[in-house]
């Protein structure tokens, strides 16, 4: 299932509030309307937005071409202003933006060969994704065991990709290896992105999979046991501190506990080599009615106050290795430069 597409000058979106229930895309025709899909979660997962974030910006070059070569630049750098905070903690969202704004700059004298240039730019940004969690996926992979035992948390799936999945790329190309005996998958509250979209995709994929909630977790790995805690990352700082969905630093450390390896497996436009550690990343804060409420039904007595941060930052220290696109990190983490094509040679996993 597609999260979003580009069909005649228009940005298709999935619209993942309304799954498992309603398969529904929506038609963006402006930034605005992309930002707003962005901060209703209607896209979300890390390279998704990002993704999202790249074709927001061809809409906002298509508006500010019709200024003509004066005043193209202006309107789409104060345009790439507001697409960039839409969320703040995912940095794939200011990643993809600033790669845009550098590629429309080449082209700033000719705004249309620059709107041109900007959608064959984003449509490469969404298939170097797909690509790269493939090669997530088969790193990922020979991590696992035989009869893999697996809880992820959230949705870092094909829905919060551009396809395939990071977190859940990995469980796929385990499953594909024949290593995977169940996943665990945690409801993730507030808003359920495990419960509604990630048994969503596994039952889809035919993988087997048990729903528990997030309370439940530390009794897992005390009673039944646990291979490998696998989740996605929104943000992975210098020091490969983990900024992800609230709930995966309390599994992170559940897992110290018990001794079971905890993966974060993410593109590399998710590293912010510019970040140092995890004290410096912005963490969204979200409508305390996401906590009152479960489901759109209120739950909280009215009056009620509520905290609630989306993202939490489990330390680098907790993190067994981060599976990437170029191999496998292992602490003390240094990602060298991310733009780079070639790591060092202890940093590789070879394939088989
Ligand atoms: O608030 P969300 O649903 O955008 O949060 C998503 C997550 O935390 C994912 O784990 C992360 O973005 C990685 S997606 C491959």
């Amino acid at each position: 299932m597609e999260t979003l597409r580009w069909k005649d000058g228009t940005l298709c979106i999935l619209d993942q509030t309304l799954l498992p229930h309603k398969v529904v895309y929506m038609e963006v025709k402006d930034y605005r309307g992309a930002i707003k899909a962005i901060q209703r979660l209607a896209v979300r997962g890390a390279p998704a937005i990002g993704a999202a974030a790249a074709y927001a910006m061809v809409l906002a070059a298509i508006e500010a071409a019709e200024d003509g070569r004066e005043g193209f630049m202006a309107g789409l750098t104060a345009a790439a202003a507001e697409i960039g905070e839409a969320r703040p903690t995912a940095v794939n969202l200011q990643w993809a933006v600033k790669r845009q704004l550098g590629v429309a700059v080449e082209a700033a004298q000719e705004p249309e060969e620059a709107v041109h240039r900007l959608l064959t730019e984003a449509e490469a940004i969404f298939a170097a994704d797909v690509e790269a969690n493939r090669a997530i996926g088969a790193f990922g992979a020979g991590l696992l065991p035989l009869n893999a035992r697996v809880l992820t948390h959230c949705n870092a799936g094909g829905l919060a990709t551009c396809g395939y999945g990071t977190a859940l790329g990995v469980i796929r190309a385990a499953h594909a290896a024949g290593k995977i005996k169940m996943v665990y998958a945690d409801e993730t509250r507030p808003l359920l992105q495990g419960a509604r979209l990630t048994v969503f995709e596994l039952l889809q994929e035919r993988i087997p999979v048990t729903l528990i909630t997030d309370s439940m977790a530390g009794y897992l790995m005390a009673r039944r046991g646990l291979d490998a805690v696998i989740t996605g990352a929104d943000r992975i700082t210098a020091n490969g501190d983990v900024a992800n969905k609230i709930g995966t630093y309390s599994l992170a450390v559940l897992a110290k506990f018990h001794s079971v390896p905890f993966y974060v497996a993410a593109p590399m436009s998710t590293i912010d080599p510019a970040t140092l550690d995890g004290a410096g990343i912005p963490i969204e804060e979200r409508g305390a009615v996401e906590v009152t409420e479960l489901a759109g039904v209120r739950v909280a007595p009215e009056g009620a106050v509520a905290w609630n941060p989306a993202f939490d930052v489990t330390p680098g220290s907790l993190i067994t290795a981060i599976i990437t696109e170029r191999g496998v990190f292992y602490p003390p983490y240094d990602f060298g430069d991310k733009n780079q094509d070639v790591l060092p040679q202890r940093h590789r996993v070879h394939r088989e």
